[in-house]
């Protein structure tokens, strides 16, 4: 009797298991992917109803379907000769089509309710970037500041070396000009990423995230971490000190998120000059708000390690009470 019911209780505790293993990475990866960073629309709005309305709806979709497939890609509309509308997306290169699929959906949902009939909209999230417009964006180089954040006051020295040194790496990296160029570098315990926007060439990806990394040298003093984000592409450095440790292996966004707090210096409506020609308003960003969630995370799976530990000693217990209870 209590052998069946000890087969019973197990049974329910490895369906959760089972549950637990699948479910808490994809939250997880869903919150940090698709994360937003910032987003902008431009003044001009086309009208409802309209061949641009009807070649936005075409262009977006055409990215969401491509991006299942590969990092980056362009579109132009079929009747881009009267819109001139073109669009394209960027995925972080080194995650996997299916992130990039899911990512750019999110962000043209985005699109859509943050930058309703803009005639010009790009938005940022943590794994992707979707822009479209008919402002002769497509190819040109575009290192304006669009949005920077620094956070963590570590006072450390050290770090500022490091960061010197990691973002150095990211400017030398020998640039593999496919799908927009995703670098990192590392130095001490201090790590950098940077990812370029695959309409450029590998030259200016290359002096685009020289730019970046400026910024990043010059605007952040003694931070822990920070990330600057222009036109053509972006840049990141975060510190592992205090042993935040190899589990953060992959998870830019985790280490970075986490960091990265409070400081930020916004957007001030920069680049209209230079011919650049970004020259899009941007909307309130709400970036940070889960900054804690890989803590959140851990938290949840030390909670459910103990708690199975607790069932599985309990379980025995049970096991040899019956036995005994048998023999008597
Ligand atoms: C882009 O499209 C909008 C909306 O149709 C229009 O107002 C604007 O003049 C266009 N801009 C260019 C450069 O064609
Ligand atoms: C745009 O996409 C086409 C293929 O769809 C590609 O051949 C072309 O190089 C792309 N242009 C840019 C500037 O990325």
């Amino acid at each position: 009797m209590s052998k069946l019911l000890a087969a019973a209780a197990l049974r329910i505790v490895l369906t959760l298991l089972a549950l637990c293993a699948c479910a808490a990475p994809r939250v997880r990866g869903a919150d940090d992917y698709t994360a937003f960073v910032y987003a902008g629309c431009s003044q001009a709005r086309y009208d409802a109803g309209s061949q641009y309305a009807a070649d936005v709806d075409t262009v977006l979709s055409s990215l969401t379907n491509s991006a299942g497939y590969t990092a980056y890609a362009n579109y132009t509309s079929p009747s881009a000769a009267a819109t001139d509308l073109v669009g394209l997306y960027q995925c972080r290169s080194d995650l996997s089509a299916a992130i990039c699929g899911g990512c750019v959906k999110s962000a043209v949902t985005k699109l859509a309710s943050l930058c309703n009939s803009a005639a010009g909209a790009a938005v940022q999230l943590r794994a992707c970037f979707v822009r479209y417009g008919n402002d002769s964006f497509l190819g040109r180089q575009d290192t304006t500041v669009l949005f920077k954040k620094c956070g963590g006051e570590s006072g450390d020295t050290g770090v500022i070396a490091m960061r010197d040194a990691a973002l150095g790496a990211l400017v030398a990296a020998a640039a593999p000009a496919d799908e927009g160029s995703y670098r990192a570098g590392t130095a001490g315990y201090v790590q950098a990423m940077s990812q370029c926007v695959g309409d450029i060439a590998a030259k200016a990806c290359s002096d685009c995230v020289s730019a970046a990394s400026s910024q990043l040298k010059a605007g952040c003093g003694y931070a822990s971490a920070g990330e600057v984000y222009l036109g053509k592409c972006y840049a990141r450095f975060w510190s592992n000190a205090a042993g935040t440790g190899p589990s953060n292996g992959g998870g830019i966004s985790g280490a970075g998120a986490g960091n990265v707090g409070g400081g930020g210096n916004g957007i001030n409506g920069a680049g209209v000059g230079g011919g650049n020609g970004y020259a899009y308003g941007f909307v309130p960003h709400t970036y940070g708000e889960h900054a804690d969630e890989s803590g959140k995370t851990l938290a949840i799976i030390i909670g459910l390690v103990a708690a199975v530990a607790l069932v599985i000693i309990f379980l025995s217990f049970v096991r040899r009470a019956g036995g005994v209870g048998g023999k008597s």
